[in-house]
């Protein structure tokens, strides 16, 4: 359907999630919340999808999406007083109405709330759901089986209060239908705001029925609390492992693992526990990532071992079978194929070609104290272990690098460098 604007309510104060920023600025699975709500919001809306936000958080909302529609509601009287803003600003005939903080929602959920919208007669339909928590959620009764009021937790009786049809806060309406009939909504006494739910009742004493689809709880979470929050979080983590299991990849241990929004493994890719996944991330094909590792913003060829307890920092790609070990970090760095750093490294700001062998506890001393310098090891060079290569540095194809070096020159192709004091042996002067 192509006549529908998109409103996403932002405005909020926050007031009790407990953390320093806007919750809807909040990443969640590394992005922020508003932007999982944006992303489905634009499928639908195209260009026309605006924001209700609050003097405090329009410059984050502008910081996050290019060029976005704000319409400002000064202070906060409620969803119903948010709608009023955009009033003025909507040109197609029906409106969808998100939360900025119900992230959870699927394509596929809107996509019913539509169908469900275009065969009822008076074209106001909303999405509900049964909790077994339903604390905190806008109830839903019914009549006729369809929605004749909601009542918010903090005005429901005590005997309405395990009532578990809740309210997510999505609607889809007419909008003519709902800017004629939001001004018959009254500011409630306890919180002093104008609630839009609300618009339900007055529309059922005029005789229009506001339709409504189920959908499941999971996807219709709303972010109140840190502790709504980590429920979220785990739901997202739990589909995003479900859909990388379904396309071929092994979890050891899934309920260890935290992947990110973007990212993106292939299949027979075999993931053990405790991995941590972090913003832009790519796994190829037939790589193993095990135990503890940490990686972020990179790219790992296929056929790869990386870990245990490996640490891949942003802007790095690894080659082809290559093997990233234990206690190795690798950070700002390209890495060619056939490539083995089995333990203990640091390798930063770092070109490595192909076939190379880096040995234990080889550092690459990329910091001089002021800049970062880079180190380049071209194809087929031995590093001995325990070696530290002050860059700015190259090292020429074929050469080999005593274990124990300290190397602050270049090295030629086909050499040896090796950097020691000679090793004495005095005899017997060990007194015990
Ligand atoms: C709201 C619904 C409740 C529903 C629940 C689903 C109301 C009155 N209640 O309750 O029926 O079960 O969501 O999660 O609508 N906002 C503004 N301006 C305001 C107030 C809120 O833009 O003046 C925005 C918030 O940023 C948020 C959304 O509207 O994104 C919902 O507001 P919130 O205060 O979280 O409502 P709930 O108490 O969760
Ligand atoms: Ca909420």
């Amino acid at each position: 359907m192509s006549d529908i604007t998109t409103v996403i309510l932002a405005a909020g104060n926050s007031t009790r999630f407990k953390a320093n920023t806007s919750k809807l600025l909040y990443p969640l699975c590394g992005l922020p919340i508003i932007s999982h709500v944006y992303n489905i919001a634009k499928k639908i809306s195209g260009k026309k999808v605006f924001f209700v936000c609050n003097p405090k958080n329009k410059k984050d909302i502008n910081s996050i999406f290019k060029n976005p529609n704000i319409v400002i509601q000064e202070k906060q009287k409620g969803t119903a007083h948010a709608i009023e803003k955009v009033k003025n600003k909507i040109k197609s005939k029906n409106i969808l109405i998100l939360f900025g903080d119900t992230p959870l929602i699927e394509l596929s959920d809107i996509k019913r709330l539509i169908n469900k919208f275009k065969f009822s007669k008076e074209k106001i339909s909303l999405i509900a759901f049964e909790t077994n928590k339903p604390h905190g959620y806008g109830r839903v009764f019914l009549k006729n089986n369809n929605v004749q009021e909601i009542i918010e937790e903090i005005n429901l009786e005590t005997s309405q209060k395990n009532i578990n049809l809740c309210n997510s806060g999505i609607l889809l309406a007419n909008k003519k239908i709902l800017f004629n009939n939001l001004k018959y909504i009254k500011e409630h006494k306890l919180k002093k705001e104008k609630y839009l739910p609300d618009i339900c009742k007055i529309l059922s004493n005029k005789d229009i029925s506001t339709s409504y689809i189920k959908c499941k709880e999971n996807n219709m979470i709303g972010i109140n609390t840190i502790s709504d929050f980590v429920k979220a979080q785990n739901i997202l983590q739990k589909k995003y492992i479900n859909k990388f299991i379904n396309k071929g990849v092994i979890f050891l241990k899934s309920e260890s693992c935290y992947l990110s929004y973007d990212t993106k493994i292939e299949p027979n890719v075999v993931i053990e526990g405790n991995v941590t996944i972090k913003n832009n991330i790519t796994i190829k094909n037939g790589c193993v990532i095990k135990n503890n590792s940490y990686l972020e913003g990179a790219v790992i060829n296929s056929n790869c071992i990386v870990g245990p307890s490996a640490r891949i920092r942003p802007k790095s790609f690894i080659g082809k079978n290559s093997k990233i070990g234990n206690f190795v970090e690798i950070k700002n760095s390209k890495i060619g194929n056939n490539v083995a750093i089995s333990h203990l490294s640091y390798v930063g700001d770092t070109y490595l070609g192909n076939n190379v062998n880096i040995g234990a506890g080889t550092i690459t001393c990329n910091y001089d104290g002021q800049k970062k310098q880079k180190t380049i090891i071209k194809d087929n060079v031995f590093i001995g272990s325990n070696s530290s290569l002050i860059a700015p540095i190259v090292i020429e194809t074929n050469s080999i690098i005593g274990a124990g070096s300290v190397i602050t020159k270049n090295i030629p192709k086909k050499s040896l460098a090796i950097e020691r004091t000679d090793l004495k042996i005095l005899r017997n002067k060990r007194v015990k």
